[in-house]
């Protein structure tokens, strides 16, 4: 049997996007195509006394400016939910302002350039009041979130009884990390096409189904009456896992005009009503015994949400399943901002929570004396400490094994300045990494076709990372064909539903449904040609029938896909399948988890830090394709890299403005601040996950990497900077 899992398959989808074949959101060409481009918010609290729209609708190529002046209607408000994933999305129903921004006007034109010009000649007043933009500022008015925010956890936990030991070392530290902004090459965009009471919308979405219900409420329209089509995605790390302003003005602008109308945002508007990753200041206390072991942890997280919106960064939930304490305390607290609401950002949660106790751990292990790796190995949680569940499977120990030796961990001097090359500090500095599984109800359809090749659908979305490619690899096993013989489709609300690909839950959740309905298709095929008069296997038990490249096998005999078609008559053959988690949440803790291994290499006098060196392994259950598997994680440690070192959005606390608009400004690494990095996946076989046995592996990534960076710095300055990001003035400063 040729598998075709776990090799390294190039993208199936490659070809068309080097040549540009790949149609994104804002490539579909209609007849009668317009633009729209959305005037935001120039406060960030206050209320709209007046849009002056005269200038604008004069200018040329005008076709029409939308405004709160006369609120284009919808079946819902946009301020209530439907679902609990959806946003309050401000698309021009009122006159209040609730951030810097915030869309309050639509102009559309025949061109992006007129749209463009003539969305600058709006002229709208506002009164306005005094916007909160400054966290510690809010932090007695801040409050617990309800569990629903929480994603039904707790905002407060505590697991165990307070110790009755005296801890021998004691860490109290309290960490800051910045406002980050997603920064996808590709931007927001939507093309929103009506037909008659029918809509069509191309949206760069990491949710089609989430989209089109919720354009299904807020437009009245059942919802088979509402296609979203999302070919590719040019990057969403979960900015795009929501259905935000843009979407839902792009569909009311269409209607306005009774054209097709395409909405791009800027990308100065990415750092608007899109999302962020939220500001949190942690504070972390440590309490151990002189062999390193816990006593004691606390977990105190403060962050913002908006004024009409809550989303919470849970930072400390990571807490409550890395290490083994006798205690474990987790809060979280919330202020209410004018600022827009924050989002999910690739490991929302784990990234900020884990840079905070990972860092914190350094701490102790420099306290303690203890090498770092040796602190965590001894406090290494052999079940989950959260639910005292079994982990369905867990390789930290050996990520930590492997990735020492592979780095040469061994050979660190602890002292910190200790290690230079010539004039230049080098520090080496390491974190786990870990993130849960996720997995959720999906479907699936495959189709044998005359030629005996099959084709696979499934709704779902490919954000880059190579779900087509992995979806093609599973079902061709599945069906006993070559990956070539697979034709792969998704990202169409017309095909079998599926989750929002988001929390690394993609592959889990849609390849257990393409594993099934390709099985339950080539099971069809073997039923019909152990039965079939005119099939050499006629008569044969099913059982015995093997597939392989199309043709099925048994007894030394031999039938075929195609032939079998053809005898039967059938155009094609086809089978559904849907996938979905059964009790192995309430049996097993179910995580993902790696070691992040790091050199810096830090200029004395210029406080530059440079990461040299990398090298991360992960347990993350069955890797489908080692070489997409390689590039999400390379993707990962970069956006690691960007947070631990230059990504920063800053806001003007007079304003309320996000002054960072642009890539000249809001820094993410490039070629020359990336090292060569070594990946590494430690084989793991995972029964209980799912029925690939995959983990997920598109957040595990980045988390632990500010903090493996952090701890370099550390032991290459002997200074703690411990506010991201890591500039050179915050190095100097401390050094
Ligand atoms: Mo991911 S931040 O859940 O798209």
């Amino acid at each position: 049997m040729d598998n075709t899992v776990g090799q390294p398959l190039d993208r199936v989808d490659g070809r068309l996007k080097v040549t540009g074949a790949a149609r994104y959101s804002a490539e579909y060409p209609h007849e009668g195509l317009v633009h729209a481009v959305i005037v935001t918010s120039t406060i960030a609290r206050g209320t709209i006394t007046g849009v002056d729209a005269r200038a604008a609708e004069q200018a040329p190529g005008v076709l029409a400016v939308l405004s709160p002046e006369k609120p284009p209607r919808l079946a819902k408000d946009p301020a209530k939910k439907q679902k609990p994933q959806d946003r309050f999305v401000h698309v021009l129903q009122t006159r209040q302002v609730d951030y810097q921004h915030q869309p309050v006007a639509l102009v559309i034109a025949d061109t992006l350039e007129r749209a463009t010009h003539a969305a600058a000649l709006v002229q709208v007043r506002y009164r306005a009041s005094k916007a909160r933009v400054d966290l510690k500022a809010e932090r007695s008015r801040a409050y617990a979130p309800k569990k629903q925010a929480m994603n039904g956890r707790e905002a407060d936990l505590v697991q165990g009884q307070a110790p009755t030991a005296k801890p021998d070392a004691q860490v109290d530290a309290t960490y800051v990390t910045p406002y980050e902004h997603h920064n996808p090459l590709e931007p927001h965009a939507t093309t929103a096409v009506w037909d008659g009471d029918a809509l069509t919308v191309y949206d760069a979405t990491q949710g089609v189904f989430n989209a089109r219900d919720r354009l299904a409420a807020l437009f009245g329209l059942p919802p088979e009456k509402v296609r979203v089509i999302t070919k590719f995605i040019g990057g969403g790390f979960g900015g795009k896992g929501s259905t935000w302003a843009h979407t839902v003005l792009a569909v009311m602008a269409a209607r306005a005009v009774s054209r097709p109308v395409k909405l791009v945002l800027r990308r100065e508007q990415m750092f608007g009503p899109v999302g962020f990753r939220p500001e949190t200041h942690q504070r972390v206390r440590l309490e151990a015994r002189k062999d390193g072991g816990l006593l004691r942890v606390r977990h105190d997280v403060l962050t913002a949400t908006s004024t009409f919106d809550e989303f919470v960064e849970p930072s400390a939930a990571v807490t409550r399943v890395l290490y083994a304490s006798e205690q474990i305390s987790t809060s979280h607290r919330l202020a209410r901002l004018s600022l827009g609401t924050p989002t999910f950002m690739r490991a929302p949660g784990e990234a900020s929570g884990l840079h905070a106790l990972e860092c914190a751990m350094d701490e102790l292990a420099h306290t303690l004396g203890m090498d770092p790796l040796a602190l965590r190995l001894r406090n290494h949680a052999d079940t989950d400490p959260e639910t005292g569940l079994p982990w369905s499977s867990k390789s930290l120990k050996e990520c930590y094994r492997v990735g020492a030796e592979r780095f040469g961990w061994a050979r660190r001097d602890p002292t910190p300045r200790s290690m230079k090359d010539g004039r230049t500090l080098i520090g080496w500095g390491m974190a786990t990494a870990t993130y849960p599984v996720r997995r959720s109800k999906a479907g699936a359809r495959a189709t044998l076709l005359p030629d005996g090749h099959a084709r696979v659908v499934s709704g779902s979305q490919d954000l880059g990372t190579g779900a087509y490619t992995v979806f093609t690899q599973v079902a061709a096993d599945a069906l006993g064909l070559m990956p070539a013989q697979v034709s792969f489709d998704l990202g169409d609300t017309r095909m079998p539903q599926t989750p929002v690909s988001g929390g690394s839950q993609t592959t889990a959740s849609v390849g257990s449904a393409v594993k099934l309905a390709a099985r339950a298709l080539r099971d069809k095929a073997i039923a019909l040609a152990v039965a079939d008069p005119g099939s050499p296997l006629h008569g044969l038990s099913a059982r015995d029938v093997t597939v392989e490249r199309g043709q099925l096998v048994a007894g030394g005999k031999k039938d075929s896909y195609a032939a079998l078609l053809q005898r039967q008559k059938l155009d094609t053959l086809e089978a559904e399948a849907e996938s979905e988690p059964g009790k192995e949440k309430e049996q097993y803790a179910m995580h993902s988890f790696g070691a992040q291994f790091c050199e810096v290499r830090v200029d004395p006098d210029l406080g530059e830090v440079r990461v040299s060196r990398w090298v991360g392994v992960y347990g993350a259950g069955t890797i489908l394709n080692p070489k997409t598997a390689r590039s999400q994680m390379y993707g990962g440690i970069v956006m690691g890299i960007g947070m631990a070192l230059m990504e920063h959005s800053v806001v003007d606390p007079r304003s309320g403005r996000f002054i960072t608009r642009d890539l000249a400004d809001y820094h993410v690494p490039v070629n020359p601040d990336v090292p060569d990095m070594d990946i590494l996946f430690v084989p793991e076989d995972d029964p209980h996950v799912n029925p690939i046995g995959v983990k997920g592996i598109g957040e595990i990534g980045i988390t632990g990497v500010s903090a493996a960076i952090a701890n370099a710095v550390f032991h290459a300055t002997g200074r703690r900077v411990r506010e991201l990001p890591l500039t050179l003035d915050r190095i100097l400063q401390e050094t």
